[in-house]
């Protein structure tokens, strides 16, 4: 075994040099021992069980303006949605009677709007008081993530993008400061949220210093839950003619990030399934233990457009949750 990845899946941990080592080797059998020990270590903490939660993307109205996301306030090519309370609530009825049983509310960033969901998730908790309700609403007052908790919600997913505050002002209008999506996080977890954080792999402007500087915070605030994916370029936005982040690097920061939290809940994402037909399994491959399939009603699906060529699957949730389970077997994991 390659002595970079002996040492970090001893210690959970690895020097600035090694971690560039292991990104940027372009030594195919060093990448397969990364990838190869990422998967014991997920396969010893979770046996071979993939968990699914179910995205519903509640609204596509976002007051931000991320230059890499297609759903940013300036794109004006964009149907904008938001799903009605009966809606939310039908597509858990569907994701919880095929037997899944946590709810992940994804949406732009509005708060208004997730103030005014604070009944709708009180009504969720009521309904299925076993279930997880993870939100994924951006950056809001802190009396409304506490309103939230207090409804019933007990995860957060806030990707912080990138570590490097430079970098960081080179995809977002300066209006959006990473120091404060830092404090939010905070705030999150003393609120008790289990909380997620994570970047985009690839993104324009990014060198392996940042991701390094990734690694490091996520290391320190070990949370409890890792999202990430590759760039993906979407054409009705300032960053949409830089190429798309690679697959490969994404896998090799799955596996890294295995090694260093064990426990961490990593899914594999949408974007790094639209980027590679594969991807999806290559993702638990490489050591990631989450799946999210979608639950957004399919008159809407197509509007969540967060970059060129999401996968808006053309079949009907259960359809879809039938190749995923058949994805899922054929590689030696179940649901
Ligand atoms: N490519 C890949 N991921 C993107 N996101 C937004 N735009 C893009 C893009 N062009 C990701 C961000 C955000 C999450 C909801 O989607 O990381 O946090």
């Amino acid at each position: 075994m390659s002595h970079l990845v002996e040492e970090l899946r001893e210690r959970k941990t690895l020097d600035d040099q090694g971690l560039k080592a292991l990104l940027e080797s372009d030594d195919q059998s060093l990448e397969e021992d990364l990838f190869r020990n990422a998967r014991e270590v997920a396969v010893a903490q979770f046996g071979r069980e993939i968990w699914l939660r179910a995205l519903i993307e509640w609204s596509n109205v976002c007051r931000n303006d991320c230059y890499y996301c297609g759903i940013r306030r300036s794109n004006q090519t964009l149907p904008r949605y938001s799903l009605t309370p009966n809606e939310i609530l039908s597509s858990c009825d569907q994701a919880w009677k095929l037997g899944l049983r946590t709810f992940v509310l994804q949406g732009g960033e509005n708060p208004a709007a997730a103030e005014a969901l604070a009944p709708t998730v009180a009504e969720m908790r009521a309904s299925w008081p076993e279930a997880a309700i993870t939100l994924s609403l951006g950056e809001l007052p802190f009396e409304t993530y506490a309103l939230l908790r207090r409804s019933g919600a007990n995860r957060y997913l806030l990707r912080h993008e990138t570590a490097s505050p430079a970098h960081y002002s080179r995809l977002h209008p300066a209006s959006m400061q990473l120091e404060h999506r830092l404090a939010c996080l905070q705030e999150l977890q003393r609120l008790g949220y289990r909380t997620g954080m994570g970047m985009m792999v690839g993104s324009p402007f990014q060198t392996t210093g940042d991701l390094i500087a990734d690694i490091r915070l996520i290391e320190q605030v070990q949370p409890g839950m890792i999202g990430l994916g590759p760039f993906i370029p979407h054409p009705d936005t300032p960053l949409g003619s830089y190429p798309a982040g690679s697959a490969t690097l994404t896998l090799r920061l799955y596996a890294i990030l295995r090694l260093m939290l064990p426990q961490a809940w990593i899914p594999s994402t949408t974007a790094l399934s639209t980027l590679h037909p594969d991807g999806r399994k290559a993702g638990i491959l490489a050591g990631a233990n989450v799946v999210m399939p979608n639950f957004t009603p399919a008159s809407h699906r197509g509007d969540y457009a967060l970059y060129a060529g999401k996968s808006a699957p053309a079949v009907e949730a259960e359809e879809n949750l039938k190749l995923l389970i058949q994805e899922i077997e054929s590689i030696g994991y179940h649901v």
